[in-house]
Order: C-alpha cells, then structure tokens, then sequence
C-alpha cells in the first residue's frame, strides 16, 4: 500500500470493523498500522479523499478550499477540525433537511449506522404564531442551517472531505423552507467538489424503514404527516406507484387546525406539543362515544382520503360547544378531551379503512410480496399509538406485517435524507456531478399515479371492529 499526493491508493479493507471505522484489528503488525497512520496522516490533511468499502480514492484534491466562491461557507468548512487516526470504511453521506418546519443534518454511512445528527425544531415558534408562516420558517432555517450541519459533521467526526456526497430535499416542501437547504447544500457541495443527491422528501419518509428493518421490495407504505397523506407501493428506490392520496389537507393538518381551535396550547399538558401529538395525549382522558363523527368517503370505493370536511363537521361542534358550555373562543371547553377521543378514533378508521382497500387491491393484483406483504407506516402522523393500533387490526385480518419506525424517525428528520442518500447511492440513482439548472419544487408528486385504476377496481372492504 502506498501513497503519497497524487497517487491512486487501491486497497484498505484489511483492518475492516462492523462499525464504520477503519481500525487496526488486533494481531496485526505495528508497521501495518503505524503506514496506514502514516496514509491517514498525509491523505487527510493534504488532500482530499474518499474511503469506499474497498477502494481508497484520492480525490482531485488541493485547492478545495482555496478560492471559495462565498466567505462564509470558507469560514464554516476552516472551522472543522481534521481527525487524523480516523478512517472511514464506508461511504458517508450527509443529509440536509429544510423542507418544512426542521432544520436537521445527519451523517449516515452506508451501511446504515448513524455517525451523527442535529435538528432544530421551530414547532414552539409556529404554535405561537398559530401555523406557519413561510417567511418566519424561511429565517430560522437560515439561522440555524450552518450550526445544525456543523453539530452534525462534529458529532460524525466525519470533516467535510470525507464525505461521499451530500443530499439535500429538494422536493416538495415550503418554497421558501427548500430553498434554505438547497442554497446552502449547494454552496457546499462546490466547495467540497462532491457529488449532490436531490432527495424527495416523501420517498425519504417511505424508504426510512430499511434503515431500521430488513425490508425487500415491494412493499405498501402509507405516509401521513401535517402536509402529506399517501398510500403508496415501493417498488424500488425510486420506483413508486401512488394508489391514493388526500384530496385536501392531510390529517397532521387537521389534528393540528382542531387543536388550534380547541386551544390546546393554553392546556397545562399540551403547552409545548405539536397538534397531532396534543390530540393523541387528551385522548386518552377522553370518551370518543360521547361524540359521533362519520369517517369521510364511506362510499368511495379507492384508497383517497379527505379531511377537510370532516375538519368543518368539528368546527362546528366545538362553535356549538362553547355556546352550550357559555365560554368564549379561546378558552378550553370541558369536553375537549372527549372531542380529541372522537377526532383521532374517526380519523383512525377512515385512515384503516383506505389503507386496508390498498391491501386488498395489492393483494388482487399480486403486487405484493405473498409470503409476507408489509405495510410500511411513516410520517409525523404515524407515531400516534391509536392510529397504529387500528392499523394493527387491519393488518391481522389481511396477514401482513406492519412496520413503522420508531416515532423520531417518523417525524421529520435528517437521518432519512441521508439515508435516501445511501439508498441512491448504492442503487447509482440521481447522483449529480453538475449541480446546474437544479431547483427546488414545492409540488410534487409520488411514483406514478394509478388511483384511478385503483378506484375502478372498486373492492368492497369488509368490515372489522375497530376495538382499540
Ligand atoms: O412528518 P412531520 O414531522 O412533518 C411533515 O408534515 O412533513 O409531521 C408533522 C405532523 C404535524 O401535523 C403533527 O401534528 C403530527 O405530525 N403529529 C402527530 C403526532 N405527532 C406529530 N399526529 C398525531 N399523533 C401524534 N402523536
Ligand atoms: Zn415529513
């Protein structure tokens, strides 16, 4: 093994750990070590490299950093310190997430362990202001993009010239919260000279599961967060086909518009949660049979959603509430949990029933794997319990597995975008060298749309007890 600037270093692997990090087994000869110190040394601190699972490349090198296109992007990437004696095995990749309302970073290797993350919520900020408002989530994303980015590289221990690419969403999301992240990664990544993944936020969700899970394609997911609710089947990395969506707003929306209306923040126990999360909790101090909601589209034999009418039906309850309770808009009504039972347990059903449609109709069409079908459920939405719970019944009646990250994983975070990195990565799927002409876009859609077909089939779902 030799080295030195310039040259092309052909093999590393022989003091390969399951952790990520190359370091010397133990038996090996010092000299071995004390070299490929001595390649660490010299390779890490005057040129740049990237550490492959058998390859270890020079990368073009010096000058990275010598003509930075933009003042602050040369300060952020001087202040990384180096950590010689440290070599990466696997590729690495940096995730940036800006696409709503969190500003998160992680670095993800290849094989999925997480070296390091950070985020930074604005939920407190955006309860206060009652929803967010674009231009406020655009400015703290811009405060706190540099310092998330660099918690996440330190707390890596991975510097920027060790990274193997950088991805970053680009799509959908808030105009204004998108372009944040992509200005940013973009400036980075033409420092760096490294590649740039753009990541879909929803795809990012929908493959986060084979992070924590061993899961093959295909596989049914249904996302369902504040901005999106989906019923998809994964096929591949990038291979998706939509089988329904909302036709309005989706149910983290609405949680999040009839806790507002309830006025859950001024509620001692739900001061500092995020809508969804404040209905779940008073639910469990509520009675959801002392108040009867029908879940929408009863009769509409596809995999849609809706929720802005059932959201008006509420509307007008807690209007009716207050008048029957004497108390002005802005207090909290007595009956507010029982209200948060019956909300969360219609929406509950009506997000079982679609999902089960989907099964069914994947079933039909031997779309999934027979053996073991699974349903993938992610997105803020899915750390709700009851909601997973009846999830549970429908996947009993259809023998499916049901599989859901853990609950910060379902939320918007910056590991999923590095993974969706790794995934495409390892798949050679949109890893761009040149960085020109790319844009953010706000809409989007999933794989290719076949709710039509999905609906034509009309499959009559049959009725189970929702006893949760
Ligand atoms: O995925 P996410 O973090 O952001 C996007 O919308 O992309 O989801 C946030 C949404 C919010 O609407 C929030 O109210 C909802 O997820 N949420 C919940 C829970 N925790 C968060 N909804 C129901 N139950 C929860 N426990
Ligand atoms: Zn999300």
């Amino acid at each position: 093994m030799a080295t030195g600037r310039g040259h092309r270093v052909d093999d590393i692997t022989s003091g390969a750990t399951g952790s990520g990090f190359l370091a010397p087994r133990k038996g090996r000869s010092i000299g071995f070590a004390a070299e490929r110190r001595r390649v660490l040394v010299t390779v890490v601190h005057e040129e740049g490299i990237i550490y492959t699972v058998n390859m270890l490349i020079l990368n073009k090198t010096a000058g990275v950093f010598s003509k930075p296109s933009k003042r602050n992007m040369y300060e952020f990437l001087r202040s990384f310190n180096f950590h010689p004696g440290k070599l990466f095995l696997h590729k690495l990749v940096l995730g940036i997430e800006t696409s709503c309302d969190d500003t998160a970073a992680a670095v993800v290797d290849e094989t999925g362990n997480v070296l390091g993350e950070a985020i930074h919520s604005q939920t407190e900020v955006h309860l206060k202001t009652g929803g967010i408002i674009p231009p406020v989530a655009q400015q703290l994303h811009r405060e706190n993009i540099q310092r998330i980015v660099q918690e996440a590289l330190s707390a890596s221990k991975v510097s920027p010239s060790e990274l193997s690419a950088i991805a970053t969403t680009i799509k959908p999301g808030l105009a204004l919260s998108l372009g944040v992240g992509l200005s940013f990664s973009l400036q980075l990544v033409d420092q760096l000279k490294k590649p740039f993944i753009p990541i879909h936020h929803m795809e990012a969700h929908a493959l986060t599961i084979r992070l924590t899970n061993k899961v093959e394609f295909p596989f049914l997911v249904l996302l369902i967060s504040g901005g999106h609710c989906l019923l998809a089947l994964v096929r591949g990395v990038s291979d998706f086909l939509l089988l329904g969506k909302s036709l309005d707003i989706a149910p983290g929306d609405m949680l999040d518009k009839v806790a507002r209306r309830l006025s859950l923040i001024k509620h001692p126990e739900c001061s500092t949660m995020s809508g969804g999360k404040a209905i779940e909790h008073l639910a469990k101090q509520g009675n959801k049979l002392h108040f009867d909601f029908k879940p929408p589209m009863q009769r509409a034999r596809n995999c849609d959603f809706s929720f802005s009418g059932l959201h008006h039906v509420i509307d007008k309850m807690i209007m009716q509430k207050e008048k029957e309770e004497g108390i002005e808009k802005g207090q909290i009504l007595s009956s507010a949990a029982d209200i948060a039972a019956a909300v969360q347990h219609t929406i509950a059903c009506h997000i079982a029933k679609r999902t089960h449609r989907a099964i069914l109709f994947c079933k039909q069409r031997d779309l999934l794997c027979q053996s073991n079908a699974v349903l993938v459920v992610s997105g803020g939405v899915a750390s709700n319990l009851y909601i997973r719970k009846a999830l549970e019944i429908v996947t009993d009646a259809t023998q499916c597995t049901l599989l859901c990250p853990p609950p910060r994983l379902c939320t918007d975070n910056g590991i999923m975008i590095a993974w969706n990195g790794v995934e495409r990565l390892r798949a050679g799927l949109g890893i761009l060298h040149s960085t020109e002409g790319i844009r953010y876009e706000p809409k989007c859609p999933l794989g290719a749309d076949i709710s039509k077909e999905v609906g034509e089939a009309a499959i009559k779902v049959p009725r189970l007890k929702m006893k949760i």
